[in-house]
């Protein structure tokens, strides 16, 4: 993959067939520091301690369509290749979190890409799914609640195409504002 962002919807997707319906994807990008962490949580129905273990290896899958699992290995190695750390821990019945390090400025680090069309492909799977995003970009923060949304839209459904377009526009916009506020703390 070319794309964080194609990662991490490849990892709400295992939360969205773990049928959670909480999913909160969290970025930090830690300019000081030179990180960018990456979190995603569920309350899916998790894993127990053994298929934890196994589910960093590439080989390992419960899919009965593909004979390998490559979602996790492949976003544990992008991290490890980035002087960056990963880490999953599940437990059944309560949810699964993965956190994905990396250092911000590695020259092999892929761009986060688009989260604006990643998020939207995410809220449109399942209008049961409650989405919670927060990006962080030094002192600036964005976050997006579809609980919140939901209510303010009452009757109409997330998923309506009118409102999947209003918001990919608005996350798109915040994205930018944050990224064009941060640029002026990097010089
Ligand atoms: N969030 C999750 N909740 C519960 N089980 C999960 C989760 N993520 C992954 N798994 C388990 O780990 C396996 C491997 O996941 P992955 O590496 O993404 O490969 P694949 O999705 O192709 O099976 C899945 O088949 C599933 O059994
Ligand atoms: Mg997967």
């Amino acid at each position: 993959m070319r794309e964080l962002s194609l990662h991490i919807l490849d990892i709400a997707q295992n939360s969205i067939v773990a049928e959670a319906d909480e999913i909160r994807i969290a970025i930090i990008e830690d300019y000081l520091q030179d990180r960018l962490a990456i979190c995603i949580k569920d309350n899916g129905k998790g894993m127990d301690q053994e298929t934890l273990a196994k589910v960093v290896d590439p080989f390992y899958t419960t899919r009965t369509t593909r004979k390998v699992g490559l979602g996790i290995p492949m976003f544990k190695q992008a991290a490890e290749q980035c002087e960056g750390k990963f880490t999953i821990t599940s437990n059944l019945g309560v949810g699964t979190e993965i956190v994905a390090e990396f250092k911000h400025s590695h020259i092999d680090r892929m761009p986060l890409g688009n989260m604006s069309d990643t998020l939207i492909t995410i809220i449109n799977s399942n209008d049961k799914i409650n989405l919670m995003y927060t990006h962080e970009i030094g002192e600036e923060k964005f976050t997006l609640c579809t609980r919140d949304i939901k209510k303010t839209l009452g009757e109409l459904p997330i998923t309506n195409l009118d409102v999947l377009i209003w918001l990919r526009d608005y996350i798109k916009e915040n994205l930018y504002e944050m990224y064009e506020k941060a640029k002026k703390f990097m010089v």
